[in-house]
């Protein structure tokens, strides 16, 4: 609000494709003002341990980096780590919001496992990622010279420079396929799994525990793809719908306290226009609720949600999965 200062400033960095934020930057200008950066690092536990890989929030300035470390590194799922530096944020506040959200119960296997994927880093800090990114440049290499198959890069985006080599994010569009039909074919043809899958492409992680003929079979699926469909022609329509979700256009109608208490009915999706909405729904990916509740349903996002379901987005949230009702506040 106009003449209040910032408490703090949070951001995602990098993104689930693996895009960063120019942190050092948004460090100096939060400190130039006293202000704390929070970091969402999820996807970035392992920043730092290479001269290929990004820097770690905090060796760029955060005061605060939160990381999934089982997500790139090898401990066990659900166990993270919370790293903190400087003095601009409390610690024992801190350690009291801690106590408040966490259990009285922790678990040592996961403590354990936190100390052991520590360990592993430690006894080679240098050189544990080299294969990794060998590979991955590799891979990058290979598919990106593969007809109607985009990689992408950082060049794509001229105000995030910087992008995560083992994130391999593969557009399909070209082919006519979205991200979903191209995964489905990759895993039915040869059980590639990937990590996160798109309306309009398919992103792969690379790490500790992928092997060369990994690598190889990908590229061998993605070339057989392309063989397969590029002869065929590409449906125009299908190359050139955008699909922004409509977040510049919201209206809350009621805050989340009342739209939880408030009693609610199911409606079918074609009368829902303008009524308020009683669930949460968020297609995934991107993982950004295009509805949540006490906010006016629109026709924009309406349309977004039948889009995106028909090409295979798991709509997670709605209580009819199926998107033919959805559940409404009576007000
Ligand atoms: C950007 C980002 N932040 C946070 C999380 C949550 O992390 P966790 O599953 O370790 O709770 C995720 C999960 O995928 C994520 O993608």
């Amino acid at each position: 609000m106009k003449g209040q200062k910032a408490s703090a400033v949070f951001i995602t960095s990098p993104t689930y494709h693996g895009i960063c934020s120019n942190l050092s930057e948004i460090s100096e200008l939060c400190h130039s003002h006293g202000i704390p950066l929070i970091v969402d690092e999820a996807h970035g536990a392992h920043f730092g341990f290479h001269a290929q890989l990004p820097n770690s929030a905090l060796q760029q300035g955060a005061d605060l980096a939160i990381q999934s470390t089982h997500k790139v590194l090898c401990s066990l799922t659900q166990s993270s780590m919370l790293h903190m530096s400087g003095n601009l944020v409390d610690r024992e506040r801190i350690c009291k919001c801690l106590q408040m959200l966490q259990s009285t119960s922790p678990s040592y296997l996961l403590l354990a496992s936190l100390d052991a994927a520590r360990a592993q880093l430690g006894e080679n800090p240098r050189t544990i990622f080299n294969e990794a990114i060998e590979m991955a440049i590799g891979a990058r290499d290979q598919i990106g010279r593969i007809p109607g198959i985009s990689i992408l890069d950082f060049r794509s985006f001229s105000a995030f420079p910087v992008i995560d080599p083992l994130r391999v994010t593969i557009g399909t569009w070209k082919l006519g396929l979205s991200g979903f039909e191209a995964d489905d074919m990759l895993f039915r043809e040869y059980q590639i799994m990937s990590e996160l899958v798109g309306t309009h492409s398919i992103t792969f992680a690379i790490n500790l525990g992928t092997r060369k003929e990994h690598v190889q079979k990908l590229v061998l699926g993605m070339k057989h793809l392309s063989n397969a469909l590029l002869p065929m022609g590409i449906e125009e329509d299908r190359v050139q719908v955008c699909h922004c979700a409509p977040f510049d256009d919201v209206n809350i109608s009621l805050n989340p306290r009342e739209a939880f208490f408030a009693s609610k009915r199911r409606m079918a999706i074609s009368n829902c226009l303008g009524q308020i909405s009683g669930e949460l729904i968020c297609p995934y990916p991107p993982g950004i609720p295009v509805l949540i509740p006490g906010e006016v349903i629109t026709r924009r996002s309406l349309d977004y949600l039948l889009q995106v379901q028909r090409e295979g987005a798991v709509i997670s949230g709605a209580s009819d999965p199926l998107l033919s009702t959805l559940i409404v506040c009576n007000v």
